[in-house]
């Protein structure tokens, strides 16, 4: 037989080398056409046995990226859903029991199904490269992992350690693998081949988990999962996300076997995969997908970077720069403005590097002050991140502009001010852009790309290109007032306000919209971006002379800003909300104050902020946290509809 995906070698020593580099793909997943094949290989090596298989990848970018999410997408009825899990339940069913020893080499992504291929394995190695990640996302999908790995996972390295991957869908590392005892060993590419010989000869004997963890995914799961679901339920309500609660009844209750799990049950596959919440979380996995392919086309990369304005967002756009790798001059008014946002990034490096202290040297090393400027003279891109001031922003990038390489991308961060008055200084404004960063940036995945009239295809396109450096999601909309998501969040938090104004507390109405979906409430929102910033933004979006809430004003004319000043609608003691328990929650508050949302997202449609509705519901959703089981504004718009 052979094969389109995959290539089967035996060395000298009788071990088979199985390679998978799927056709026509740039990573590896596992659609129907790659499992036949497998199963191919398992049926040839049943005929002649090899002293041992190695599953590895032929592929650059890692071993293998999951499920073929696009098949997923065309299940049509109960009973595909039902062959496509047990096609795959099966084919690891029957690697798991081969009677030669199996090893994953796994190098690079290992995720979703990927994962579960390699749990079905005798032994794994992770190669320890920065890239290396394994994870059962599947929870973020609104799925589980179905192909056997809520059986495998928790009998390799214990239920605790098991339910929080899969109930999280976060990844490890090769190394952190290595100590959980989810990969037999860890080892340098160098060594990859030779390490995973030695493994198949000498047969080690597999991992046994201790006795304690034997009993807790034993007769004691009922009481480690109940644990679980206390959990759970503080961060996800079942009836928005029903699959963490469906992982701990299959698991606890089916011993991981989705097969067996009765069709009416909620945790059946069949109630998994067909509810609207895998289907607009998988919806939202394409909307991100759509994102990131923008700039794709662009042939930028960008080595240096110069920001001015080493405030909140400045400091930090330039600290997510030197995180990346990029070379970053910061300049401000002073060094002393500076030195906060240096300190800041410090101790992001340092997390984010933990245990790795020279990388984060280097990345700090990488975060020049730079207080006269010199940076804008060799930069390949150029933020502008001061004050929110028309005037002083133009007299910055009419300076700029004539200092600045001709081909160097100019970009200002404003979140109200349009870019065109801003551009119309330059003797070329089709240079000038919009990059609005959300706050706080190391957080926040969308980033808005903002062109006028004139802004150039070319840098627009180089734009979003340096927002995918950055690991970030590049929308791109129009100049218009508050671009998409400030326009959608503005009038949003301005009605959560005017409830303020009619008498209901704060409290009842963010524990209202949380239960919505939200991740956080609007007036903790309000409170979190700053009172004084939610009168700006209310003034850029309905003009200098729209009526703010009483409650709003009052606290803006005391001071009372919000977290950063210590109170604002809530106190914020140690920089931590301190809400009262909330009151009732009239039935239908939610609805009343998403209502301006789900309108004005419609309106940046019709208006063309952003080309499409799709494009809107992705903008939202990463700019906002707009409730993801949803699928977004305009989506839950369709389907409210479809559902009347
Ligand atoms: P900030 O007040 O924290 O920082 C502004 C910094 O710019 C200050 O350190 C100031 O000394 C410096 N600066 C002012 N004029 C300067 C000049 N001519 N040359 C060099 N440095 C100068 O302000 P923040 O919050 O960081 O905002 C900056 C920009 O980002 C604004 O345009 C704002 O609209 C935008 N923005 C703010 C967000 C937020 O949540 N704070 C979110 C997204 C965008």
């Amino acid at each position: 037989m052979t094969f389109e995906h995959w290539t089967l070698d035996r060395d000298a020593e009788g071990i088979a080398w199985a390679t998978l580099d799927e056709a026509g793909a740039s990573a590896n997943t596992l659609g129907l056409a790659v499992m036949e094949e497998l199963a191919g290989i398992l049926d040839q090596l049943a005929l002649r046995p090899p002293s041992g298989l190695v599953i590895r990848s032929g592929k650059a970018a890692g071993f293998i990226a999951g499920a073929n999410i696009e098949e997923f997408t065309r299940i049509d009825s109960a009973e595909a859903a039902r062959a496509l899990v047990q096609r795959g339940w099966t084919l690891f069913g029957r690697l798991a029991v081969a009677d030669y020893p199996t090893l994953a080499l796994i190098r690079g992504h290992c995720l979703g199904g990927g994962l579960e291929l390699a749990l079905a394995c005798r032994y794994r190695i992770t190669v320890d490269e920065p890239g290396t990640r394994l994870a059962l996302p599947e929870v973020m999908l609104g799925i589980y992992p179905a192909w056997g790995g809520m059986q495998r996972l928790p009998q390799l390295i214990g239920p605790a350690a098991a339910l929080d991957l899969m109930l999280t869908g976060k990844g490890v590392d090769a190394v952190k693998a290595r100590r959980l005892g989810l990969a037999d060993d860890c080892v340098p590419p160098r060594v990859m081949d030779n390490a995973a010989r030695v493994m198949l000869l000498s047969r080690p004997a597999p991992r046994r988990l201790p006795l304690l963890q034997r009993l807790l995914n034993g007769p004691l799961r009922g009481i480690v999962a109940g644990k679980a679901r206390k959990q759970v339920a503080v961060k996800a309500r079942p009836e928005h996300y029903p699959a963490p609660y469906a992982i701990l009844d299959v698991w606890a209750n089916h011993g991981g076997n989705a097969l067996a799990v009765p069709v009416a049950s909620p945790s059946s596959l069949e109630s998994i995969l067909r509810s609207p919440t895998a289907r607009n979380l998988i919806r939202v996995f394409f909307l991100q997908e759509r994102l990131k392919a923008f700039g794709k086309d662009a042939d930028f990369k960008p080595r240096r970077v110069h920001v001015i304005g080493a405030g909140v967002m400045g400091g930090d756009i330039a600290a997510e720069c030197a995180l990346r790798g990029m070379i970053v001059t910061i300049q401000d008014q002073s060094v002393e403005r500076i030195a906060p946002a240096v300190a800041r990034a410090a101790k992001r490096f340092e997390r984010k590097f933990r245990g790795k202290p020279r990388e984060a040297r280097f990345a700090l090393d990488r975060l020049i002050p730079d207080p006269a400027g010199h940076g804008v003279a060799r930069a390949d891109v150029i933020i502008e991140a001061i004050f929110e001031n028309l005037e002083a922003k133009r007299a910055l990038f009419a300076d700029i502009e004539r200092r600045a390489r001709p081909d160097a991308l100019l970009a200002s961060n404003t979140s109200s001010l349009r870019i065109a008055d801003i551009a119309d200084v330059l003797a070329n404004p089709g240079r000038l852009v919009g990059i609005h960063f959300f706050n706080p940036v190391a957080v926040m995945p969308l980033v808005e790309v903002v062109r006028t009239r004139c802004t150039s295809d070319e840098v627009a396109r180089h734009t979003a290109a340096f927002v995918r450096r950055l690991d970030k999601l590049p929308l791109p909309v129009q100049d218009a007032p508050g671009f998409l998501v400030n326009a959608v969040l503005g009038p949003y938090m301005y009605e959560a306000l005017r409830c303020v104004d009619e008498g209901l507390a704060p409290e009842t109405i963010d524990a209202a919209l949380t239960a919505f979906g939200m991740p956080m409430g609007p007036i903790e929102l309000v409170d979190t971006v700053g009172l004084d910033i939610a009168v700006a933004a209310g003034k850029a979006l309905a003009g200098a002379h729209a009526e703010l809430p009483r409650a709003l004003a009052e606290r803006v004319a005391d001071g009372r800003l919000g977290k950063k000043t210590g109170q604002g609608f809530y106190a914020w003691p140690g920089g931590k909300v301190s809400k009262p328990a909330a009151g009732a929650v009239p039935a239908d508050l939610a609805a009343r104050i998403v209502a301006p949302l789900l309108a004005a997202s419609q309106a940046c449609v019709s208006g063309g902020v952003v080309a499409d509705a799709d494009l809107a519901d992705a903008g939202v959703i990463f700019g906002t946290g707009f409730a993801p089981f949803t699928g977004g504004p305009l989506n839950f718009v369709r389907s409210s509809r479809a559902a009347d």
